[in-house]
Order: C-alpha cells, then structure tokens, then sequence
C-alpha cells in the first residue's frame, strides 16, 4: 500500500491533482486494534470516500478464530454487499517478458495473455439464504448453502461484461452450467435476451463451467471477455490469476451501482494476491499489483484513463527492464518492494 501511495502521490504532483485520502483499519490488523474485522469506523470511512484501494487482509494469526470471524469472511463479504459491489473486474494479463513466470508451456501463449474475468460478486451461494447448519432428527449434521439470482443480478453484470468487451475484441464468453443448475438456466437465458435485444452486436458465446476451466489451461487467449457468476468467479479467476504467473502482478476492480462524486463507479480496487505472511514486513513482496490496482481506480472511480495508462505502461516498462521482485525474477537479481516501486516511479 505504501508504494502504491508513493505512486499515486507522484502523478498527482506531476500532473497537477490533489489527492484526497485517509486510512482505515481493516482485517487483522482492524481484529488486534478493535476486536473486528471491519470496525463502524472503517465502513463510515468508505462510505464518505469516492473510492476504496483496499490492502490484503488476513495472516496466520487470525487463521484459528471461528469462520465467521476471519479477516476475509467478516471483512471483505460485508464490505461488497454494504457498497453493493456487484462487479469484480479481474484483467489476465501476462506480459510476453514474464511468459517463463506462467505454469503453461511457452508455445500456448507465444505473445502472452491478455483476457479479462468479469464475476459477479454479490449474489449466487456466497450470500443466499438459507446458509445454515442444522441438526436432523436422526441426529445427523447437515449443511445449507443456497445459489439463487434474479434477472436483475443477471442483467447488470451482463451489461459491464457488455461494455468491457466494447473496449477491447467485442467477443463475449458466458460462463454457466446449465446443463445442472436452475440458475444457470435463468443466467443463460437472461444474458442471451439480454445481449439479443441491448448488444446484438457484441459476439457472444457461452460455455459450461467445467469446459471453461480446461478451455483456459489448454488455449486462454480463446476468450477475451469471460464472465461468469460468483463461486464460477471466485474459481476460474485464481486459475487465470495463475496461468498469468505471479499473484503478485494481479489487480482487480470490484464495482458498486452507486455513483460518487465525481459521477463514477465507487468501487473497491485491491490486489487479488493475499497477504503473502511467509515474507510480510521483510519489504520482498511484489508491489505491481496493488499499484496496478490503483490504476483501474484512477481509470473506474475517477475518470482518469490517460493517468491510468501511464502507471500500467511504467510498470510494464519496469519489468521488460529487468527489474523484478522475487516472484517474477527468473534469472534477474531480485530487487525490494521499495526498488521496485521506485523504479516504476522513474519511468513514470
Ligand atoms: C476472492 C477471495 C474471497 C472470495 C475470499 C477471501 C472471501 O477468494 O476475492 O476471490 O472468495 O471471494
Ligand atoms: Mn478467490
């Protein structure tokens, strides 16, 4: 976070703009110095700001509380409903110098990989009612988990995965299994309607979920546009996340419906990578992520593609120099999160 800051506070003093920011606690840290996970003061911090860049969350420590308890399940799940972030925006991008970082053999991805995963972040099994573990008369446990979505849910993903796909190939991938699930019946049919009648330009296709996880290990640059609903979300993203190389090189945008003052998206911006505990607070861990992360709030939240650009491009210029931390070095002498951040900042 404090290289991403670093970043942010360069272009603006560059390029003339203020910057306008507080800190919160949150996750570990938030359970240490308040007893919770999201502290009051945390979401009323949130909800006065245009825009949340969010740290990681949770760390060995806290691993053994109850799971309702733990930094993720009680800070980040809270967070996207009370803000309504509905829309998780995942780029799979890996640059052609990082191709060795990337568990797939060079000849699938000669030129790298460059999709995108959109997910639905606020419906589905994460928060459908009943969740609950009961006791049966026959003194057997049993557990409940419901998947349920409107057409509403459907529509309004199914229109950010529209205007994605606009900026980029125009080709659209719909993620479901209908074969199986009545939802995914509902989804299939709402996004074909959906696309037929507001995007009939748009090439849209739709896969099942199974396929669309061995499609991706085999061929990713297959689809441009993926998207899907939030378990399939959750899943097929850590596989693209991995099949891009380093955790560590991957942002995310999860947006709200809400405008906020500055007419934009409010949204939550964070790395999709986690904490790392094995090196935190040693000054080893990738800081790309989280600095990419601040773009696509510049870019979401604020309106500000051109600045945008600018830090995607210094990063990418960074690690096509040579200058790598540990999880993407292969090779190259392994510098800090602070050299790191640094050198982006030189070539902005
Ligand atoms: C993610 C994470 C979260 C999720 C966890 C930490 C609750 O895995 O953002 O993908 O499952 O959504
Ligand atoms: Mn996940």
């Amino acid at each position: 976070m404090e290289a991403a800051l670093q970043v942010l506070k360069h272009v603006a003093g560059e390029e003339g703009f203020s910057l306008d920011y507080a800190s919160y606690d949150v996750g570990g840290i938030a359970i240490d110095r308040h007893g919770v996970a999201l502290p009051d003061s945390t979401v009323h911090g949130c909800a006065g700001a245009a825009a949340i860049l969010f740290g990681s969350v949770g760390g060995p420590k806290w691993e053994n509380l109850p799971p309702a308890e733990q930094p993720e399940r009680a800070a980040l799940l809270p967070l996207r409903k009370r803000f309504s972030l509905f829309a998780n925006i995942r780029p799979g991008l890996l640059f052609p110098e990082l191709i060795d970082a990337s568990p797939l053999k060079r000849e699938r991805i000669p030129e790298g990989i460059d999709i995108v995963c959109i997910r639905e972040l606020t419906g589905g099994i994460y928060f459908g009612q009943p969740k609950e573990t009961r006791l049966l008369e026959n003194g057997e446990t049993e557990a409940i988990d419901t998947m349920v979505y409107k057409t509403s849910e459907i529509e309004r993903i199914a229109e950010v995965a529209a205007q994605t796909a606009k900026t980029r190939s125009g080709k659209v991938c719909s993620v479901d299994k209908a074969n199986v699930l009545t939802t995914s019946v509902l989804w299939r049919k709402t996004v074909t309607d959906y696309f037929g009648k507001h995007h009939p330009d748009l090439q849209l296709s739709h896969m099942y979920v199974d396929n669309a996880a061995m499609q991706l290990a085999r061929d990713p640059n297959q689809f441009d546009v993926l998207f899907t609903e939030n378990m399939f979300g959750d899943i097929l993203s850590d596989e693209m996340a991995v099949i891009c190389g380093s955790l560590g090189m991957m942002a995310s945008a999860s947006l709200g419906t809400g405008a906020n003052t500055h007419g934009k998206p409010f949204g939550l911006y964070e790395p999709a990578g986690g904490t790392a505990p094995d090196i935190a607070g040693k000054g080893l861990a990738n800081p790309c992520a989280q600095i990419l992360s601040a773009a696509l709030m510049l870019r979401h939240s604020f309106g500000m593609e051109a600045t945008a650009s600018r830090i995607e491009g210094a990063v990418r210029a960074t690690v096509e120099a040579g200058i790598r931390t540990g999880d993407i070095a292969f090779g190259h002498k392994a510098v800090g999160t602070k050299e790191m951040a640094e050198a982006i900042i030189a070539r902005l």
